[in-house]
């Protein structure tokens, strides 16, 4: 059986781009029969955040999204990975294997810093509370999207010299990516969606303010009953909505893609302003159920979920510390 571990900071609106490109896999991954931890990276978090009510509350919204979404707790555990503080033990053991070198080569922290961050240590030190987190759980497969690739890289980097040094404690990891439509969902502007860039759109927006951020998007001017460009970031949405397991949109890709290229839909003239209520209708019908489930779940409910994650992730990780500790020589 795979141990299936992923993580996803809470703080920021999550977005398609954060549905497609990661919770929706995990969704799928917990139907596998495999042991599947998921859990909110909020010691992560803090390496960029500073506000302790914006993190508190963001963490419960994720859990609510996550549940309302479709996470089921017989089949996986959701947990914040602040309630299993053995991790942060196991990352300074990790911390005593790895090379300075390693962590300098990371992109990640080197983006941050070229765009003119001032780094704090928890930053730099990033991939090796990632690779506790992996390795706590005895993760097997860890989904992620491309940008977290190395940070897995890094974390089979550790366990392979911890292991090396004091014997076999850590199982590899392989990091497992998003391979198909979801792999990079693009924003409003058409590039990359994500909250830093402000070209977002949340995963339960609905109404106007759905109808405000569709409009947004910039077309380019044909005739109505023309071919429409398939650069257009209403595309690559709209496909998203069309995958053979996507119930909502029971348009299908093939409508979709004949759509763009003659500008005729079932005979009909088909322009940019069709796309843009046909992407809001796929939307708004997608989430419509999880919307009502997250406003319906009560605090008692998530709180629960969390607390019987935390309660299964604690243990195990708890079972992997103390080998670890045993291994280097911490035996009382
Ligand atoms: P953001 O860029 O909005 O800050 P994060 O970096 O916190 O998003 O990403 C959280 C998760 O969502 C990661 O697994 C990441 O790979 C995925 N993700 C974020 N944006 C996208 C996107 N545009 N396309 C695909 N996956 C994405
Ligand atoms: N660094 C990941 C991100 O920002 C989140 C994360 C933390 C994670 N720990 C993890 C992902 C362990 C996979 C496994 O997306």
């Amino acid at each position: 059986m795979s141990v299936i571990v992923s993580g996803i900071q809470p703080t920021g609106i999550k977005h398609l781009g954060n549905y497609f490109g990661a919770i929706q896999q995990h969704l799928e991954l917990q139907e596998s029969g495999d042991d599947c931890y998921f859990f909110i990276a909020d010691y992560h978090a803090l390496t960029s955040v500073n506000d302790p009510d914006e993190l508190d509350r963001s963490r419960t919204e994720l859990a609510r999204t996550y549940l309302a979404l479709g996470l089921d707790t017989d089949k996986a555990h959701i947990f914040r990975q602040s309630d299993v503080p053995e991790v942060t033990e196991l990352a300074w053991l990790l911390a005593t294997v790895t090379g300075m070198g390693l962590l300098q080569r990371a992109h990640s922290y080197k983006d941050k810093v070229a765009k003119g961050l001032t780094p704090n240590v928890g930053l730099f030190t990033y991939p090796v509370l990632m690779a506790a987190d992996i390795l706590a759980y005895g993760g097997t497969t860890i989904p992620v999207g491309s940008d977290q690739i190395q940070h897995v890289e890094m974390a089979q980097d550790m366990a392979q010299s911890f292991n090396a040094r004091y014997g076999e404690v850590f199982v590899r990891p392989e990091p497992r990516l998003t391979t198909h439509a979801g792999a990079r969902v693009v924003g409003l502007d058409g590039g990359k969606m994500s909250t830093s860039y402000g070209n977002t759109i949340p995963i339960f927006a609905e109404g106007k303010e759905l109808k405000k951020l569709i409009a947004s998007i910039k077309t380019d001017s044909v005739e109505l009953g023309q071919p429409l460009s398939r650069d257009s970031p209403l595309f690559d949405l709209l496909m998203l909505f069309s995958r053979p397991s996507d119930p909502i949109c029971d348009s299908g890709d093939k409508l979709i893609t004949e759509a763009f290229a003659t500008g005729r839909w079932e005979g009909e003239p088909f322009g940019y302003g069709h796309a843009k209520d046909l992407l809001h209708k796929c939307i708004e019908d997608h989430f419509r159920y999880p919307r009502k489930k997250a406003a319906e779940l009560t605090e008692i409910e998530v709180e629960t979920a969390l607390f019987q994650g935390a309660f299964r992730a604690k243990a195990r990780a708890k079972e992997t510390l103390t080998k670890a500790r045993h291994a280097v020589g911490l035996r009382q």
